[in-house]
């Protein structure tokens, strides 16, 4: 069944004008208006968007909030702030911005004021943060803590990893914040390999704390603590974030030492809740609070802001735009700062998990293109692996370019050779090269007529691949936490231009379900009976000594 939406005057508008805009190369609305970089760049906080090189008009742009309207996106947002449980599937409200809510008005959520739990747990891992900092919480053996240790996956693990990551220029030197994730042994083994366990300090992070991998990790950590330091020790050197109390009581971890969040926050919206304790440790907690202050100002502008200058609104109707109209299965992001390399990992959970749905929010069939393939890798190291397929594979894939105006390890001679190498991409990506102008080049460069016509077809680029460059002024807890915010309201906006819900995730159960049940099968406790023969094979080989 078609959706309201593709039937709306909006969407049909958009179609027809997408077939009238399509053959316009980019180059063209460029010559045409000398000032598209002031038609089409906005600045928020601390992030300058320019997205004049989007195959877009004002008329593109007009339309597409003619869209934001039909698809009351406004209204949406007010459903989701007034606590509304917006993720029906799971009967749960969407409050991640209560999170950094520092006025006085209250969240409500069926009546009751949310923020003081909010406030309590805030207190609790602050006053954990500086006793762990200041080396007055203390190990079993009564030394202090120098290593920590995050064992979560997925929006328990990528968003304080992406953080920490980000901000190394603020950590703090009295602990080294490590995070382990993959099921694989290895990724414990050789965290743990140059660790004490006198020293060390687990933080079992995960919202069901049912996930096996956690649960497997967290195993470990735990039988090499005991093998070390004795039963008793597990006391002083775990912690868990969990909304699970009971699982994690089972586990041998006390009440005291449970950090507390809640159903209305999703996994991957959870980096402001508890969530983010192990990114608090890595940069202390003040520093903690200026990322929360950075994405409630991304939320006041999401929440306040006309969609004709809300960015969040902006790059959603920009993505509807080429992966519904322009026809793009892929959007590739590009951060040119080796900090924000995790961003891509990040990202990929936020977007995908939220937005890669077959079922609307009615239950019916989607008929239309919902998440792009989101993939990407820092600038410059990908010039050098795939930007040949986006300059020459013939594939429609949007870029979105993003840089610090300010390096944030500003050693002579890198940010300015960083900076040119970004724009110069999203020009040439922009421009192109026409025979004409290859033809010219290499007749300067002094080539034969006979090498010219050979080797130009292989220089031409066709050029007309649309990008956004997002500027942030520096990369600090505050710009990192708009930064954050502004692509969760975008997700948030996408689901609903959508008709999606956003929050729930049950794509991801089918695997863990069939992984339950080869489990016993490959340990041998169980028969191979029904097994098709690829799967019955794999075992076989994998079981063969
Ligand atoms: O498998 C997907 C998922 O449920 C994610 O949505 C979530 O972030 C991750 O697993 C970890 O879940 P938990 O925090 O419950 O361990």
């Amino acid at each position: 069944m078609a959706h309201a939406l593709t039937t709306s005057r909006a969407w049909a508008e958009l179609e027809a004008h997408a077939s009238r805009l399509k053959p316009t190369h980019l180059r063209e609305l460029f010559a045409a208006d000398d000032d598209r970089f002031g038609r089409f760049s906005l600045e928020v906080g601390d992030l300058l968007a320019d997205f004049s090189k989007q195959r877009i008009t004002t008329e593109t742009l007009a339309l597409l909030q003619d869209l934001w309207r039909a698809a009351e996106v406004t209204q949406w947002t007010t459903r989701l702030r007034q606590g509304e449980a917006i993720n029906h599937t799971e009967h749960r409200a969407v409050l991640h911005h209560a999170l950094r809510h520092s006025g006085d008005e209250p969240i409500l959520l069926e009546g009751k004021d949310v923020m003081p739990d909010v406030r309590r747990v805030l207190g609790q891992m602050e006053e954990f943060c500086n006793r762990v900092l200041s080396g007055d919480w203390k190990g079993a053996s009564g030394e202090r803590i120098r290593d920590v240790v995050n064992i979560g996956i997925g929006g328990s693990d990528l968003g304080g990893k992406m953080a920490s990551q980000a901000l190394s220029v603020f950590h703090v030197p009295e602990v080294k914040v490590h995070y382990v994730s993959n099921l694989d042994g290895a990724h414990l083994a050789t965290t743990l390999a140059g660790l004490h366990p006198a020293s060390t300090l687990f933080i079992v992070a995960s919202k069901t704390f049912t996930t096996q991998e956690t649960m497997q990790n967290a195993q470990s950590a735990r039988d090499w603590l005991v093998r070390k330091l004795g039963e008793k020790a597990v006391a002083h050197h775990f912690v868990a974030v969990s909304t699970n109390h009971q699982a994690v009581a089972k586990f041998g971890i006390a009440p005291a030492n449970v950090f507390e969040f809640w159903d209305w926050v999703g996994g991957r919206f959870s980096l402001w809740s508890a969530i983010g304790l192990p990114f608090a440790l890595s940069v202390g907690f003040a520093n903690f609070r200026r990322f929360l202050a950075g994405a409630e100002a991304m939320d006041r502008h999401f929440f306040e802001t006309p969609v004709e200058r809300n960015l969040p609104a902006l790059l959603a109707l920009l993505e509807v735009w080429n992966t519904n109209f322009l026809g793009a299965a892929t959007r590739v992001l590009l951060p040119y700062t080796q900090s924000l390399e995790i961003l891509v990992s990040y990202l990929q959970q936020l977007e995908m998990e939220s937005n890669g749905k077959q079922v609307d929010r009615d239950g019916a069939a989607v008929s239309y293109a919902t998440a792009p393939i989101l993939w990407g890798e820092s600038g410059s190291n990908g010039q050098h692996a795939f930007y040949q397929l986006i300059h020459q594979g013939g594939s429609l894939i949007p870029c979105e370019f993003l840089a610090l105006r300010e390096a944030d390890y500003p050693l002579p001679g890198h940010q300015e050779k960083l900076l040119a190498n970004c724009f110069a991409q999203s020009e040439a990506l922009m421009r192109g090269k026409t025979v004409a102008e290859v033809r010219a080049e290499m007749h300067e460069a002094g080539l034969s007529a006979e090498a010219i016509d050979e080797l130009s077809p292989y220089r031409v680029f066709p050029g007309n691949q649309p990008s956004t460059t997002l500027l942030l002024s520096r990369l600090d807890p505050y710009t990192l936490g708009q930064l954050v915010a502004l692509y969760e309201h975008k997700v948030f906006a996408l689901g609903i231009l959508w008709n999606l819900n956003s929050f729930d995730q049950w794509g991801v159960e089918y695997g863990k379900q069939l992984a339950h049940k080869l489990l016993p099968i490959l340990e041998g406790k169980a028969p191979m009976a029904g097994l098709d023969s690829s799967t019955a094979g794999l075992i076989a080989a994998c079981r063969k000594k």
